[in-house]
């Protein structure tokens, strides 16, 4: 395990930055491309261990995939059924988006693929893609009466379905839909409120037949996948962005500008909540990338307010609460986030671990079963907190240890390496 060892900020945050690529968008990149027939190259590919834990499982049922330096790729598919089974266990490491997404694309193939993890991925809830795969035809045993991986899925010959999911999930969502490109007939998906949309306008991309109508979603069979101009730029990652841009609102006389971000209104949610909280960010140079909406953000530093965070706005700030906390314990007044309890199956229990951690920094935070509320603004002052194996939580406890009093200490840092592997990078070049 190693330890990252901060002292707090001295001067304001300025300049601009880059962070890496966007972590949903890279998986999902990788495996259309190895669905499509032929070369297509990648561009801005987020170098992650989970991202290439997907590359290695895509190479292991047959995609010839090179690397041509950190972030470019050359992925070469056989076609929408050009998949071979795997000779061995496809190791997903702590990756919920391989696994799941993964389990989607094994569940349409006529051969037999074993999915598993690390210990903490073989503790996260994989019923709810399991049974709608089983409900489209595929056999899926799995530990714990077929909730827990490893998940071994015999599939092929599948079945278009209708499918109400509980919880909105963007994994699972994706995972329906991968599979329904390999069924006999349309299949239609309904979520709760609406998650991030990258899988859907990947398919569209690649010409695929989807009709969206608010929460529903209607695909039908296909046979091929097509890559526009088999080439594919993923656009820098907003969830990487978010610590950035915290920091940059709670050091003093920050001015921060993060470039080529992508900014899809499903993952940009913990902007509307800031902007309601007195955040001054604006998003410029806006455009269109791949098909997905990409700027610039620039942050300066704001008195912020309390706010309570919930219902659809959730899901589209589902992986920034961490960090939103940290912002919170500086805002004046209460914050309550409710309608979150997703957080609990995420990396950590990032609830639990969330305030237990912060409690040691000094903030006033209170556990609901969906949410949390934080009591502001608070001195944080240093002290030796823990990871828990969780990157979002680690780099969040790195963005407190700004505003905290005297050295902060975080043990299991190497975690960040899930999505952002230089961010003491990030740091230096702004500090
Ligand atoms: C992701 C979806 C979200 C998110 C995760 C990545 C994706 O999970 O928390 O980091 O790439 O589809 P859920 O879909 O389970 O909410």
């Amino acid at each position: 395990m190693s330890a990252l060892k901060l002292a707090s900020a001295t001067r304001p945050l300025r300049g601009a930055l880059a962070v890496p690529a966007d972590k949903s968008i890279s998986h999902r990149a990788a495996i259309f491309a190895s669905l499509a027939e032929g070369a297509t190259r990648l561009e801005n590919f987020l170098p992650s261990e989970t991202t290439h834990a997907t590359l290695d499982c895509l190479r292991a049922l047959g995609a010839d995939i090179e690397q041509l330096d950190a972030t470019t790729l050359v992925v070469r598919g056989h076609g929408l059924r050009g998949l071979r089974e795997p000779s061995d266990v496809l190791f997903c490491k702590g990756s919920g988006t391989t696994i799941r997404l993964l389990a989607g694309l094994c569940a349409g193939q006529n051969f037999l693929s074993i999915l598993d993890g690390t210990p903490a991925l073989k503790r996260r809830p994989m019923a709810r893609v399991a049974e709608p795969l089983r409900a489209m035809g595929a056999t899926i045993l799995a530990r714990d009466d077929g909730k827990l991986s490893p998940l071994a899925i015999r599939g092929g010959n599948l079945r278009g379905i209708e499918y109400t999911m509980n919880v909105a999930s963007a994994q699972v969502k994706s995972a329906i839909l991968l599979a329904a490109l390999f069924a006999d007939s349309p299949t239609t998906v309904r979520e709760p409120s609406l998650s991030r949309d990258h899988t859907e306008r990947m398919l569209k991309g690649c010409g695929a037949e989807l009709r969206i109508t608010n929460c529903e979603l209607r695909i039908n069979p296909a046979s091929k996948i097509a890559i526009p101009n088999s080439q594919f730029t993923i656009p820098k990652d907003f969830s990487s962005a978010a610590f950035f841009i915290v920091a940059a609102l709670m050091v003093a006389n920050s001015e921060l500008r993060i470039e080529n971000v992508g900014v899809n209104a499903m993952r940009i949610g913990m902007l509307d909540a800031l902007a309601r909280m007195g955040a001054q960010i604006t998003l410029e140079n806006a455009r269109e990338e791949s098909g997905e909406p990409v700027a610039d953000v620039l942050v300066r530093a704001s008195e912020l307010r309390g706010a309570t965070v919930g219902g659809d706005e959730a899901p589209k700030m589902i992986d920034e609460f961490p960090v939103f906390a940290i912002a919170a314990t500086q805002a004046h007044g209460e914050t309550l986030v409710r309608d979150a309890r997703e957080l609990r199956v995420k990396e950590s229990d990032r609830i639990a671990t969330l305030a237990q951690e912060i409690r040691k920094m000094g903030a006033q935070i209170e556990e609901r079963a969906d949410g949390f509320v934080i009591a502001g603004p608070t001195p944080l002052h240093g002290a030796h907190v823990h990871a828990h194996n969780d990157h979002r939580l680690a780099m969040s406890l790195a963005v407190a240890a700004f505003v905290a009093r005297g050295e902060t200490v975080i043990e299991g840092w190497e975690c960040v390496a899930d999505s952002f592997p230089n961010f003491e990078n990030g740091l230096a070049q702004i500090r």
